[in-house]
């Protein structure tokens, strides 16, 4: 059997979901799988620096923000993992990747690949798992199969506050001195290799959108 092929994507400000990232991608990497990460090569607009986030910047001004974008290539993969920092749900740039890839659709390129996603919030209850789903229906959208995390992954069941069955996250707090603990970087893990694991039993489907959707 060939290697699966992971490509994790991800949109971090400072580094809370790049964590998840990481782990996803490692994970991905003990199943022998052929794993890239990437961070969206969009950068946040202009408008969206309001006084609001400039509160929730202040804590953190010592973070280190990424260096370049990582380059980005979508077609051909098996499969691919999103993840996010939300923006009220989702990232303005994920967002903009997500409509940016939107030709993917109409070659049917991610047609039988399986999607996963993970995500950082500050509140616990404050769109952690909302996040998540709004992720996997574009995912859903493509024709992709959705992989979570099985209740049998311990780090799971023990959390006391990231990870989810709808995929992986962290819940950094609102100042965000909670940061990524080991539980929510296991769960990542196991999604990373869940993912590379499950795409080598996916058989592969027909993948052309113009066939299905304008045949006569
Ligand atoms: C503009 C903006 C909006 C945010 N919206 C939410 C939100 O709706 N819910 C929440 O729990 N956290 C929200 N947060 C907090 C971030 O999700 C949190 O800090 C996250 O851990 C950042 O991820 P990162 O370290 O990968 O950049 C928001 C942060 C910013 C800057």
């Amino acid at each position: 059997m060939t290697a699966s092929r992971v490509t994790v994507v991800v949109d971090s400000r400072y580094g809370s979901t790049l964590a998840l990232a990481r782990a996803v991608a490692s994970g991905a990497l003990s199943e022998g799988a052929e794993v890239r990460l990437c961070r969206v090569a969009i950068d946040e607009p202009e408008f969206s620096v309001d006084s609001e986030r400039l509160i929730l910047l202040r804590p953190r001004q010592n973070s280190v923000r990424y260096p370049e974008p990582l380059p980005m290539i979508l077609t051909g993969q098996k499969e691919l993992s999103g993840g996010l920092p939300p923006d009220m749900l989702m990232s303005t740039p994920l967002r903009a990747f997500i409509d940016e890839v939107a030709p993917l659709w109409r070659q049917g390129a991610l047609i039988g690949k399986v999607g996963a996603a993970f995500t950082s919030t500050g509140g616990m209850h404050s769109g952690n798992e909302m996040t998540l789903l709004s992720l996997l229906l574009p995912f859903m959208q493509h024709g992709m199969v959705l992989a979570g995390v099985p209740h049998s992954v311990p780090e799971l069941v023990r959390t006391e506050k990231g990870g989810s069955p709808y995929g992986a996250t962290t819940v950094t707090g609102f100042d965000g001195n909670r940061g990524v603990d080991e539980n929510e970087l296991a769960i990542a893990r196991a999604l990373g290799a869940r993912v590379a694991r499950l795409s080598g039993w996916v058989t592969l489907e027909p993948s052309s959108v113009e066939l299905a959707a304008y045949a006569t």
